[in-house]
């Protein structure tokens, strides 16, 4: 389970530039401060931590114009690459440039992380100046409209949002929307209007809705990806709450959370499938769901 940040204390501040160092310039024999730059003040700085709070990755966006946002920065712990963490930063910077009104992302990649942003949805555009004189880039250009949040396999995407509106119309109603899916992360989200108590936050009952769909969403296109069908229930499911929802409900399950065995499915079992979802209030971890679901084999 991942959290996006945004680093504020001055400690926070501190541990990130010290990951960004070590990832992007001590391998080139940079000394601490040159990780730095004259845009530091004017830019939006995350990380993504895990649940000890050790940062995973760390990334920077900052507007060029009104309508361009630079993304720059992104790194990902050694260990801990190609898990999608470097999506999940991408991902959560895009969101942060269309927040600041940005129409298009940019970025000058590295020659070795070209194929990273190719994969987001990013083409080079042209060549950039080279990185500390010697590292070749490219200029590389992402249109961020909101339809391209749903970054992997729109058609499954659409056949989720439309099963979920025909066969669970509470989700209608709540206007819990696919807002994202990566192929390892699944991100919805959900309307605090249609949702909200007497103490203008989001109905607890509400949350829970969003965490178990958010979890069923995830298997339902996992077994699309993987050319299985099944019919998924949930078994059991807790839910920790830990602060209320004021501003904007999303909800995130990563595929690291998953624990199944679809070889099951595929000799017509019945498959357990254990899961988790974060909930957020906008950038704020404020509950957790953990989900025990079965898929169940089609009935032949
Ligand atoms: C580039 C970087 C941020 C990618 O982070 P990551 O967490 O490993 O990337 P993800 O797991 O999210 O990768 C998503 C997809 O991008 C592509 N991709 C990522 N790294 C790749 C690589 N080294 N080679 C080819 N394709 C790659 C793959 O298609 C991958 O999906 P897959 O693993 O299912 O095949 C990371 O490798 C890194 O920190 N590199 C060093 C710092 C750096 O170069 N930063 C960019 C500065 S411009």
């Amino acid at each position: 389970m991942y959290t996006i940040e945004n680093p504020t204390s001055e400690k926070d501040i501190e541990d990130y530039f010290a990951f960004r160092w070590r990832w992007l310039r001590q391998p080139f024999g940079y000394p601490q401060g040159s990780e730095k730059d004259e845009y530091e003040g004017v830019s939006e700085h995350r990380v993504v931590k895990n649940l000890n709070g050790e940062i995973l990755a760390c990334g920077r966006v900052h507007l060029n114009t009104t309508e361009e946002a630079q993304i720059r920065h992104i790194a990902v712990h050694d260990d801990y690459r190609r898990k999608g963490i470097g999506q999940i930063m991408l991902a959560g910077l895009e969101q942060v440039a269309r927040d600041l009104g940005a129409e298009r992302a940019v970025t000058n990649s590295r020659e070795s992380s070209i194929n990273f942003f190719k994969h987001n949805g990013f083409r080079i555009i042209d060549d950039a100046p080279n990185e500390l004189g010697k590292l070749k880039r490219k200029q590389m250009c992402k249109k961020l409209f909101d339809t391209n949040t749903l970054l992997m396999h729109p058609k499954w995407c659409r056949e989720l949002q439309t099963t979920w509106h025909e066969q669970i119309p509470i989700t209608e109603h709540m206007g819990i929307k696919l807002h994202q899916y990566t192929e390892r992360t699944i991100e919805t989200r959900a309307s605090l209007n249609k949702n909200v108590n007497l103490h203008g936050t989001m109905f607890a009952g509400s949350i829970y809705s969003l965490a178990t769909l958010t979890g069923w969403g995830m298997i339902f296109l996992q077994l699309k990806q993987k050319d299985l069908e099944g019919e998924i229930v949930l078994g059991e499911g807790s839910i920790q709450y830990h602060k209320p929802i004021n501003k904007k409900p999303r909800a995130i399950c990563n595929i690291e959370s998953m624990n199944t065995k679809f070889e099951l499915l595929k000799q017509g079992k019945k498959t357990p499938v254990s899961l988790t979802v974060e909930v957020l209030d906008n950038e704020t971890s404020v509950a957790q769901f953990t989900g025990q679901y079965w898929v169940l084999p089609p009935k032949t």
